[in-house]
C-alpha cells in the first residue's frame, strides 16, 4: 500500500458531479450548493475577525513591537494574501470540501493529505475552544457575571461550553441558517471596527505614536522553550521590541488572520466556485487587513503602548480617553464578534471531518450528510462536542500560536501544491491562475515557514505531538481503509 498515492483531480471532480443520492431528503455524500460570494465573504469575515484584534493588538503592542504593531499586522496580511492567491487558484480547479486536505490529496499524497487534514482539524477545534473561553470572559466583563462560571479560573469554563453546545446545534441544523446567523454577526463586527477607527481618530496624540518602532530590548526571563525557534536556532540572545519585536509580534498577530482559508472549504456548497471563491478568499483577507491595520494604529495611538490592556485593550482605550459609552458598546460588539468566529470554526471543522470520512481516511459512516438538514451532522455533533470538553477544562489562551503554527504549516503546503499540480496536470481548467507562478507560490512558502520560526520552541514541540499522534492513527486506520486502497491498482 502505497502512502503517497494520490487521489486523481477527476475523482474529487466526480465526487462532486450530480448524484442521484443527492437529492433533497435522501441521504448521500455530497453537500448542498446554496452559497453566493457575499455569504462566503460573509463566513470568511465572520471567522477572521475575533481575538486577534480585539485582544492580541494590546499584548503584542505592550510586549514586543509598541505602535509598529501596526506594521505586524501589514506583514502578518501580506503573508495571508500570498498564501490567499495560492488557494484560489486551487480552490476554484478543485472546489471541493476539505480544502488544503483535498488539494494535497490530488497532488503530493494521501499521508501528507492526512496530515493536512488532522492539522486542519487541529486549527478549527482549538480555534473554536480559544475563542469560546475569550467569548466567556468578555460576557463576564461586560455583565459582571460570577468568575467561578465564566472566568479563566473556573474549573469547568460553563459560558465557554455553553456557547460551543448552541452553536454546534445551529451548524449540524443546516449551512444557509449558519450563513444567516454569521452575516448578522458580522456586520455588527464590521461596523464596531469602523466605529473604533472613526470615532478613536478624534483621540489620537502623536505622543503615543513616538517612537513608531521603540528601541529592542534585552527580555532575559524569556528563555528555553518561551523563545522563538528562529532565536534558539541562531543563538539569538532574547529580546522585545525593534525590528525584531515587530516580526516576533507579526507571527503572533497572524492568528488575527487565520480561518479565512476556510472559505476554499465552502467550494461544494458555492453556486459558482470558479468566480465565488477567489472572490470570497481574496475580498474577506483585503477587508480584514484594512481593518486590522486601522484599528491598530488607533488604539495605539489613544493609549501610550506601555499602558495598553492586554485583556481588553480597544475597549479599555475608550475608558482611558473618558468614553465609557463606547468602550461598553466595543464589549458587545466583541461577544458578537467572538459568536460568529466560534460558529464559522465548528462548520468548517464538519467539512474536513466530512472530506476524510468520505476518503476513508476516518469511518465513512462520518461523512454521512443528513437527510434533513443537508450538513455532515454526525461529524459536527461529535467534534463539537470534544470541543466543548476542551473548552470548559483547559485554559487555551497559550494555545492560539499552536492554531497559528497550524494554519502557517497548512499554508506552506498549500503553496507548494500550486506549481506541482501545474507540473503534474497541466490541462486542469484553472478558472482562477497564481500569478508568477513558481516564484509567488515558493515566496509564499518560505515566508509562511519564516513566520513559523518566530513561534516559541514549545509551540513548536507541541505541534509536533499532535502530528506524531496523527501518524499513529493514520497508520493504524486510514493507511488501510482508504478508498483508494480498495482499488484494484494499489500494491
Ligand atoms: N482569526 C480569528 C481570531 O482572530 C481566529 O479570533
Amino acid at each position: 500500500m502505497k502512502i503517497t498515492r494520490t487521489k486523481p483531480v477527476e475523482d474529487v471532480l466526480a465526487q462532486l458531479a450530480d448524484d442521484p443520492d443527492a437529492e433533497e431528503g435522501a441521504p448521500g455524500r455530497r453537500l448542498r450548493k446554496r452559497l453566493g460570494p457575499i455569504d462566503l465573504m460573509g463566513f470568511g469575515i465572520g471567522i477572521v475577525i475575533g481575538t486577534g484584534i480585539f485582544t492580541l493588538t494590546g499584548i503584542e503592542a505592550k510586549n514586543h513591537a509598541g505602535p509598529a504593531v501596526t506594521i505586524s499586522f501589514v506583514i502578518a496580511g501580506a503573508v495571508s494574501l500570498l498564501a490567499a492567491l495560492c488557494y484560489s487558484e486551487l480552490a476554484s480547479s478543485v472546489p471541493a470540501a476539505g480544502s488544503a486536505y483535498t488539494y494535497a490529496y490530488a497532488t503530493i499524497g494521501e499521508v501528507f493529505a492526512w496530515i493536512i487534514g488532522w492539522d486542519l482539524v487541529l486549527e478549527f477545534a482549538l480555534g473554536a475552544a480559544v475563542v469560546a473561553r475569550g467569548w466567556s470572559g468578555y460576557l463576564q466583563n461586560l455583565f459582571d457575571l460570577p468568575t467561578w462560571a465564566f472566568g479563566e479560573d473556573a474549573p469547568v469554563n460553563i459560558g465557554a461550553v455553553a456557547i460551543v453546545l448552541v452553536l454546534g446545534v445551529i451548524a449540524v441544523v443546516g449551512i444557509r441558517e449558519s450563513a444567516r446567523v454569521t452575516n448578522v454577526l458580522v456586520v455588527i463586527k464590521v461596523a464596531v471596527c469602523l466605529f473604533v477607527i472613526v470615532a478613536g481618530a478624534f483621540f489620537v496624540k502623536s505622543a503615543n505614536l513616538t517612537p513608531f518602532v521603540p528601541q529592542s530590548q534585552p527580555t532575559p526571563d524569556v528563555s528555553g522553550v518561551k523563545q522563538p525557534l528562529g532565536e534558539v536556532l541562531f543563538g539569538i540572545a532574547p529580546s522585545a521590541f525593534g525590528f525584531a519585536g515587530v516580526l516576533t509580534a507579526a507571527a503572533v498577530v497572524f492568528f488575527a488572520y487565520t480561518g479565512f482559508e476556510a472559505v476554499a472549504n465552502l467550494g461544494e456548497e458555492t453556486r459558482e466556485p470558479a468566480r465565488d471563491l477567489p472572490l470570497g478568499l481574496l475580498g474577506t483577507l483585503g477587508i480584514a487587513t484594512v481593518l486590522y491595520v486601522g484599528v491598530s494604529f488607533v488604539v495605539t495611538g489613544m493609549v501610550r503602548y506601555d499602558k495598553l490592556d492586554e485583556g481588553a485593550p480597544i475597549a479599555s482605550a475608550f475608558d482611558a480617553v473618558g468614553a465609557g459609552w463606547a468602550s461598553n458598546l466595543v464589549s458587545i460588539a466583541a461577544v458578537a464578534g467572538l459568536t460568529s468566529v466560534i460558529l464559522v470554526d465548528i462548520v468548517a471543522m464538519g467539512r474536513i471531518g466530512f472530506a476524510m470520512g468520505r476518503d476513508g481516511l476516518l469511518p465513512q459512516s462520518v461523512a454521512q450528510v443528513h437527510p434533513k438538514f443537508g450538513t455532515p451532522a454526525r461529524i459536527t455533533a461529535g467534534t463539537t462536542i470534544l470541543v466543548a470538553v476542551i473548552a470548559g477544562l483547559v485554559p487555551l489562551t497559550e494555545l492560539a500560536d499552536l492554531v497559528s503554527i497550524g494554519t502557517l504549516f497548512a499554508f506552506v503546503v498549500v503553496s507548494i501544491a500550486v506549481p506541482v499540480l501545474r507540473r503534474t496536470r497541466p490541462e486542469l481548467k484553472r478558472p482562477f491562475r497564481t500569478p508568477w507562478s513558481p516564484v509567488l507560490p515558493i515566496v509564499s512558502a518560505l515566508a509562511c515557514l519564516y513566520l513559523m520560526t518566530n513561534l516559541a520552541v514549545e509551540t513548536w514541540l507541541r505541534f509536533l505531538a499532535w502530528m506524531l499522534l496523527g501518524l499513529l492513527v493514520y497508520g493504524l486506520y486510514g493507511r488501510r481503509h482508504a478508498r483508494l486502497a480498495q482499488l484494484p491498482d494499489d500494491d
